[in-house]
């Protein structure tokens, strides 16, 4: 597929991020796109401005759909088969996601396993769901979203991320395994698997609405201190946000700070929305989002044993600290 002209794509999350971003270049590009999210106002407002700022001949259309639930799934799909009048996709985006179930030891088991449904299960129901429409296309490509967090399973000193890691992996490891399956048993069907490292989106809060958690600023300050791991603070402090002697309040003002200082700054969705199309056109198996992703993996594969001592730690953020607070000041790093 070297070109996304008069093709038909599923986007899932499309509601925010880098889901969104993927339904508005397609659009422009010449694709169909029916888009889905939890959260129907925003996946409406992305298929109406992606759906204005299209040419001619292009449909965009938001529903509304959970993909944890296989059910809604096909429910999805029914309806988008039956408003783009069509009898196939050619493209499918997982790229539904959250973060959240950080440790297995503390966090709740209903927060764990809400988050590895919406991320694994979500990938795995579209595939089961989308596959004979990708089969039907004759020139079909499925796309699943990882993360950095798939080759490496933690983000730092006091920051486990179990669900995610787990469900991440699980992710880069079925589209690894299709890849095979899919040449043996389904040719006109291919898989891609997508690794961004960080991207400045509302990934945060929209996990948290996801999940059911209060927002920032309605922790207490135990809760708070606990949820903002060493590296974030490292990041904070390294920023001129949080002095050394932070209190619980200062950090709880920090947040919003932090987030006025990235506005439109790091890494945004549309650079990486770009990276994956262009990726997806070029016929690559492997999209790995961010000068970040490609650093981590190649620090991963070339140190197996490093990425989780403490040294190593060091050795992997170091270098990523420095750009985002380089970024911040507006000085960005070479
Ligand atoms: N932002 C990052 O730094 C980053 C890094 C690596 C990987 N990723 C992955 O990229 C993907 C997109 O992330 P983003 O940063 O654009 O996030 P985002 O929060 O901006 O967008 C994700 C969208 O998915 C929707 N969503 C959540 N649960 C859903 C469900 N059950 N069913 C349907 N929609 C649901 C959300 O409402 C949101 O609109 C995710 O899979 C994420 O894990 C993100």
């Amino acid at each position: 597929m070297d070109s996304f002209t008069g093709k038909l794509a599923v986007v899932t999350g499309g509601g925010s991020g880098m889901g969104r971003e993927l339904v508005r270049q397609l659009a422009a590009q010449g694709c169909s796109v029916a888009a889905c999210d939890l959260n129907s106002d925003a996946v409406a407002v992305t298929a109406a401005t992606a759906w204005a700022a299209a040419p001619p001949g292009v449909r965009v259309t938001g529903h509304t759909c959970d993909v944890s639930d296989e059910a809604q799934v096909q429910r999805f799909r029914d309806e988008l088969l039956e408003e783009h009048a069509s009898d196939h996709v050619d493209l499918v985006l997982s790229n539904a996601g959250i973060f959240g179930g950080g440790s297995f030891v503390k966090d709740s088991r209903e927060e764990w396993e809400r988050t590895f449904a919406i991320n694994w299960w979500g990938v795995y129901y579209c595939a089961r769901t989308f596959l004979p429409l990708l089969i039907a296309s004759g020139d079909g490509v499925l796309v699943n979203t990882s993360s950095v967090a798939g080759f490496w399973a933690t983000a730092g000193s006091g920051a486990p991320i179990t669900a995610y890691c787990t469900s991440e992996f699980a992710i880069k490891g079925f589209s690894e395994a299709l890849i095979e399956d899919l040449r043996s048993n389904a040719p006109q069907v291919r898989v891609v698997v997508v690794m961004p490292g960080v991207v400045n989106t509302d990934i945060a809060e929209n996990s948290r609405r996801a999940l059911g958690l209060p927002e920032w600023e309605q922790l207490s300050d135990a809760e708070l201190l606990e949820q903002i791991p060493e590296i974030g603070r490292a990041v904070l402090i390294g920023m001129g946000l949080l002095t050394e002697d932070f209190s619980a309040d200062d950090l709880r003002q920090a947040i919003p700070r932090l987030k006025s200082e990235f506005q439109g700054k790091g890494f945004l969705p549309a650079q990486a929305a770009t990276i994956i199309l262009d990726g997806v056109r070029s016929g690559a198996w492997r999209i790995l989002v961010g000068e970040d992703a490609k650093m981590l993996d190649e620090q991963v594969r070339a140190n197996p044993e490093a990425p989780f001592n403490h040294d190593g730690y060091a050795e992997m953020f170091g270098p990523l600290i420095a750009q985002a607070q380089a970024e911040a000041s507006g000085t960005p790093q070479p």
